[in-house]
């Protein structure tokens, strides 16, 4: 089927079952023709709080599905894509999360959205890469556990002066395996451009930036910044945004490494099984969801 059939049919479809799409900035970029919603994890968390919509299909990840769920549990959740996963958060489990704090005993811990039910259950409060500082600095104590992100984590702990970010091992590949090396390379071939990084890179990136921000906050500076060229150290899907959205100015994409398959595997037409099925439905078990609830929630109010 052509996608111009595709839209229309998704369109009506939506309008039936009255569904909504919420899709990260990080999908195929041909998904935001019928997305209502199109952002970054804190923005989709707050959209799938704020609507009156029977059914949510999510175009992003499986953690992004369970987020939205635990939020909104009175409505149909969907993934089109079920196994549609996230590296980093596999990278611990709910009983890893346990072990870590055995080692740092009353200590709080905050998690990164990009993690579990299970971890969010175990987990004082969450965070996500745009509001993060502001979680930490929220917190009454002078040392701070953080899962699963040791890329986002020593980022905040090297902004936080009073406070001591002890992170846990995990990270996104996406983003950490991107080397400074290729990010020189690009500053040479590229010197007028301005270098936009992901805080899920590794610290010798990060050292390298003109602006550090989440996939928003990115896009934002792009957006109003003077600069003409701009090197983009995070998901492809923010380089074509951006390219598509101000085509004026040049988006350097860093390198290709900065590709995430899972975000990918949504296209039109599982969008469109999905809303004729109904299915793959995320569902939560209840005592995990209202513990790891109370660990998003506490983000939302402080933010
Ligand atoms: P943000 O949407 O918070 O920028 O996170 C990036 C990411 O890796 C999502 O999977
Ligand atoms: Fe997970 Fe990284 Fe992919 Fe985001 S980009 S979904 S953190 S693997």
């Amino acid at each position: 089927m052509q996608n111009i059939d595709l839209i229309e049919k998704i369109n009506k479809l939506k309008k039936e079952k009255n569904a909504i799409i919420l899709a990260h900035c990080y999908q195929n970029i041909e998904v935001d023709e019928v997305a209502d919603y199109v952002g970054d994890s804190l923005y989709l968390s707050r959209v799938a709080t704020n609507n009156d919509a029977k059914i949510i299909i999510f175009a992003g990840v499986y953690f992004m599905a369970e987020t939205a769920k635990i939020l909104s549990p009175n409505k149909k959740v969907i993934l089109p894509r079920i196994e549609a996963g996230c590296l980093m958060a596999d990278m611990i489990t709910a009983d890893k999360l346990k072990e870590f704090k055995a080692k740092y005993p009353n200590l709080p811990v905050v998690c990164y959205i990009n993690s579990t039910a299970g971890v969010k259950a175990e987990s004082d409060i969450c965070c996500t890469s745009a509001n993060a500082v502001k979680v930490l600095e929220s917190l009454d104590s002078d040392k701070v556990l953080f899962v699963p992100d040791k890329g986002l984590g020593s980022y905040i702990d090297s902004k936080i002066e009073d406070k001591q970010v002890i992170c846990y091992e995990g990270f996104c590949p996406i983003h950490w395996e991107v080397t400074s090396k290729e990010v020189e390379e690009k500053k040479n071939k590229y010197p007028d451009a301005l270098t936009l990084v992901h805080p899920e890179s590794c610290p010798e990136v990060i050292k390298l930036a003109d602006f550090v921000g989440s996939t928003t906050a990115i896009m934002k500076y792009a957006k109003e910044s003077n600069n003409k060229q701009f090197i983009i150290v995070t998901e492809k899907g923010v380089v074509d945004r951006l390219q598509r959205d101000y085509p004026k100015k040049e988006f350097i994409w860093v390198s290709e490494k900065a590709y995430c398959e899972n975000m990918k595997k949504i296209k039109l037409e599982d969008i469109l099984k999905s809303l004729e099925t109904e299915q793959p439905e995320i569902n939560v078990d209840e005592y995990v969801a209202r513990k790891a609830f109370n660990c998003i929630d506490r983000m939302l109010s402080i933010d």
